[in-house]
């Protein structure tokens, strides 16, 4: 069993980078283009991977890591499986939460609003420039749903993959969502745990409210 006591001690100074009100952006979409080019050009593990958070309609709150896709002024873009937890979360209840870790980096970004099925159109488009495999992948794979071995999986990609050949159509169950947000917070580690917090609230008038949060 891990000592405890050692995991308590475990801890590190942040030291990196600060995260001023003067050096960052007004418009929070162009702060997380760069800060999401920054960890790409530092390649940082997995950099566009981000925790979604989703409530149930038993008000219990579920996460999981999905892939961002797309981002731009109409919202932060994955794809997934429309009838697993999430989606079935998210049909009960579009408010979700995103966040992104960059741990070589010391920054968190968090981001919260209402999500919607993206377009048909777009799904189809990035479900056809998915590599085959992924294609028949979302054809096999019941997401979420409790399946009696990895065999049904292996078998279900055999017959999806001989049905389908070289042209899987893209499941109806399977596509993107987009949250449009409406409150980031950037974070930024600091020594002496004297962390920087910047909070983007969006007003009604389109504009964005900057303010830190204290850490
Ligand atoms: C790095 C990483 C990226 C992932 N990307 C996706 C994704 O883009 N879409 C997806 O449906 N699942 C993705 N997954 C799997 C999910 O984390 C999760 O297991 C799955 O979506 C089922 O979640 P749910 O049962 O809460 O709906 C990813 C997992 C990891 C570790």
């Amino acid at each position: 069993m891990l000592d405890h006591t050692s995991i308590a001690d475990l801890r590190k100074s942040y030291e990196r980078a600060e995260l001023n009100e003067d050096a960052s952006q007004a418009d929070p979409l162009m702060q997380f283009d760069q800060w999401l080019g920054e960890a790409i050009s530092a390649q940082v593990p997995e950099p566009n991977a981000m925790t979604l958070a989703t409530v149930g309609s038993n008000l219990r709150p579920s996460t999981r890591v999905v892939l961002i896709k797309g981002f731009d002024a109409q919202g932060i873009v994955w794809y997934t499986n429309y009838a697993s937890r999430k989606g079935l979360e998210l049909a009960g209840n579009p408010y979700a939460a995103l966040q992104f870790h960059w741990v070589e980096l010391e920054r968190v970004v968090r981001i919260e609003g209402v999500v919607e099925k993206v377009p048909a159109e777009e799904s189809d488009a990035y479900f056809n420039s998915r590599p085959l495999d992924s294609r028949i992948g979302a054809w096999a794979s019941p997401q979420s749903e409790v399946i009696s071995g990895r065999g049904v999986l292996v078998a279900n990609a055999a017959r999806y993959g001989a049905r389908f050949m070289l042209n899987p159509p893209r499941p109806t169950h399977w596509g993107g969502y987009r949250l449009k947000p409406d409150n980031w917070q950037f974070w930024q580690g600091r020594k002496s745990r004297l962390h920087d917090r910047l909070r983007y609230t969006l007003l009604s008038d389109a504009g964005w409210l900057r303010e830190r949060l204290a850490p």
